[in-house]
């Protein structure tokens, strides 16, 4: 890596920050871009996310991923958003247009990209189930129910008023029929088996709570469906593998990481990011040992 006096300067701000892979991710994908660019990681407290906004502009930075627990809270200080953005109410991408700061969600993107190219389908599903209601499924229900293939949406968390919510706020955007339930076992037995597609947004499961998993009932699981889970550590979750266990077929988080980081590489460069390469040094740091 060579910073000289013209390196555009990119990054991720997020507390905690110092597990991210977006870095190496990110450094990889420049690299072999060849471009004059690097991504550097900023742990910003809560307090002091409106100081590190404004100095993005201040200090010229050129784009910036956010990540927990700043996606909601960050729209504020910025000056647009995209309509994508705008919907899901969460923004992971700011491109700064020279000082102006655009608000977008590349996590919309990153989710359709990694079911259409490894989810094995010929046609996307149209019953879909996901698993959690916090910030990140409101990004995974938006991008179903834009696919026209869809036809009906269920949510099932803990919490059925944060389902509900999203229910009540994404279905006139979207004219779906979205259907809030909560996470019992009646209604994982009345919805899994005729779904064709489910993905977990719940934390359940994530390191270190790795024998954990969100669907306490194999037998939910079977052939022809498709289930992702959007945890990336670790890359086979509890719930992945019960999941092949029962022939369906699995994406896992790092697929979803990697597209999503793509995106805003080529939004903040104008170039085609290398989503194959960025997916390539995920899996290696994961299974490097
Ligand atoms: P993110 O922004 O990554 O989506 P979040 O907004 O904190 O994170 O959402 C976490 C999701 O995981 C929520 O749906 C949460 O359920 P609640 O809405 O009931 O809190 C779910 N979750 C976390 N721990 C859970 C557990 N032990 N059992 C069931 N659901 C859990």
């Amino acid at each position: 890596m060579n910073i000289v006096g013209t390196t555009a300067v990119f990054g991720v701000i997020g507390d905690p920050i110092e597990h991210t892979m977006s870095p190496i991710m990110h450094n990889t994908a420049i690299a072999h871009m060849g471009i004059d660019a690097v991504y550097v990681p900023f742990h910003v407290l809560p307090e002091e996310l409106e100081r590190a906004i404004r100095g993005m502009t201040a200090l010229g930075i050129r784009g910036m991923n956010v990540t927990v627990p700043h996606k909601t809270r960050v729209i504020q200080f910025l000056d647009r958003l995209t309509g994508e953005a705008e919907a899901v109410g969460a923004v992971n991408t700011i491109i700064n247009r020279d000082g102006l700061l655009m608000g977008d969600n590349t996590d919309v993107y990153g989710f359709i990209t990694c079911i259409t190219l490894d989810g094995g389908l010929e046609r996307f599903p149209e019953r879909v189930c996901v698993l959690g209601a916090g910030g990140a499924a409101r990004a995974v229900v938006y991008a179903c129910a834009m696919r026209e293939e869809v036809s009906k949406i269920t949510i099932i968390n803990r919490t059925i008023s944060k389902a509900e919510k999203i229910a009540d706020d994404l279905t006139p955007i979207t004219g779906k029929v979205i259907s809030p339930m909560p996470a019992e076992k009646e209604a994982f037995h009345k919805v899994l088996p005729s779904t064709d597609l489910i993905i977990n947004t719940t934390s359940v499961g994530m390191y270190p709570d790795v024998e954990n998993t969100p669907v306490p009932d194999v037998s939910l699981f079977h052939e022809g469906q498709l289930v992702c889970d959007i945890i990336a550590n670790p890359a086979e979750t509890h719930l992945l593998r019960d999941a092949v266990s029962q022939g369906a077929h699995t994406v896992g988080g790092l697929a979803m990481l990697a597209n999503q980081g793509a995106r805003s590489l080529s939004i903040w460069t104008g170039m085609d990011a290398p989503a194959d390469v960025m997916l390539k040094v995920l899996r290696e740091q994961f299974f490097k040992g």
